[in-house]
């Protein structure tokens, strides 16, 4: 199958690259390298032994990506492409609204535009639609909300995808909603390359432990959890990016299909630590500080439909996830 991975050079999306072109699909990539280095580009090469067609392209301009869909004429779209940092997007709520839902906006438009045989499209989601959950495990049909506007625009996106099945249901669209997506590539290849000081849990491990930052802070050991601190459902970046090969190959009799991607088990952060300290064999100092503002106690799913209906089920353990995202983080200390 011809697949369009927009956001292809990042994290999700190369290593999604990757598992498609390993089930043989025909795989181009659509970036604007904003947030993602094209030294990608050469690590996918040296992990698949062939060159993977880019386009460098901004898909908040609807000109420019109705021709390159109009040209491409994919049979399946994946869209990763969207800003993605919870905080940022609270200090700069237009940048977010403006290039999440304008680049959906103008791939779906381009899509519909092209009128292709099959408008087969999956979306990035995110388990941060639940906002804060009334119960655990987390299944599709609980209520939605959002608490930043990062957290919004998923919310909005998904929205928009469900309406425009309503509209014309001839699309084929997979919403996605991920958990905590950690590890790379058993290559040590490829990676989560965050720029500047990072925000989530496993690249500021990985960076306490190879030497670059002092120690963690723990955002709070006062939640309603085991050991007080927060219990999320991590899963490794590799059975995610198998996921979305399902999701594509998938021959969905609905227009519109929403699945949770986790491992349905939660692991607190002092677990993850200890994990990581096991993984590495470095100690990982760290310091309990105040909580995060807008961070929940505990969030993991029930991924049980993902399994029944796309053939999908996480294989890979936490002691996985540390051990790759450790090799990672040693072979590129600095990133790419
Ligand atoms: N944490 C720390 N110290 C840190 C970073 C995180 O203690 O330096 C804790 C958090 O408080 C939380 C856990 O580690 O308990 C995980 O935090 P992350 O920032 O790694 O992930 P979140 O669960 O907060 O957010 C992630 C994604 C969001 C997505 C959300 C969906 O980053 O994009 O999952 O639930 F919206």
């Amino acid at each position: 199958m011809k697949v369009l991975v927009t956001g292809g050079a990042g994290y999700i999306g190369s290593h999604t690259v990757v598992e498609l072109m390993a089930h043989g699909h025909e795989t181009i990539i659509a970036d604007n390298f904003v947030n993602s280095s094209p030294e990608v580009l050469a690590r996918l090469k040296q992990i698949t032994g062939r060159e993977v067609e880019l386009h460098q392209i901004d898909l908040t301009n609807l000109d420019a990506t109705t021709k390159l869909i109009a040209k491409l004429k994919p049979e399946a779209t994946i869209h990763f492409a969207a800003l993605k940092a919870v905080g940022e997007s609270v200090a700069e709520p237009l940048r977010y609204y403006r290039n999440n839902l304008y680049c959906l906006l103008n791939v779906t438009q381009a899509i519909k535009a092209a009128t292709l045989p099959t408008k087969h499209f999956v979306f990035s989601s995110s388990a941060t639609v639940y906002g804060n959950p009334e119960h655990v495990p987390i299944t599709e049909n609980m209520p939605l909300s959002t608490t930043n506007p990062y957290g919004a625009t998923k919310l909005i996106g998904e929205m928009i995808l469900r309406d425009l099945a309503i509209a014309d249901p001839s699309w084929q669209l997979t919403i996605l909603r991920y958990f905590n997506p950690v590890g790379a590539h058993l290559s040590g290849l490829i990676g989560e390359s965050p720029a500047g000081l990072p925000s989530n849990i496993m690249p500021y491990v990985s960076q306490v432990a190879v030497g670059k930052l002092k120690q963690l802070p723990v955002f709070g050991d006062d939640y309603d959890t085991p050991d007080g601190t927060g219990v999320r459902d991590y899963l490794h970046v590799v059975d995610l990016a198998k996921a979305h090969v399902k999701a594509v190959e998938a021959n969905n009799d609905k227009p519109v299909v929403t699945y949770n991607l986790g491992t349905g088990q939660g692991y607190s952060v002092l677990e993850l630590v200890k994990a990581f300290e096991e993984a590495s064999r470095k100690t990982i100092p760290y310091q309990i500080v105040d909580r995060r503002p807008g961070d929940i106690g505990t969030c993991y799913a029930d991924p049980t439909k993902a399994n029944v209906e796309l053939g999908w089920k996480a294989t890979k353990t936490l002691k996985d996830m540390c051990e790759d995202a450790w090799r990672w983080q040693q072979k590129n200390p600095y990133g790419y």
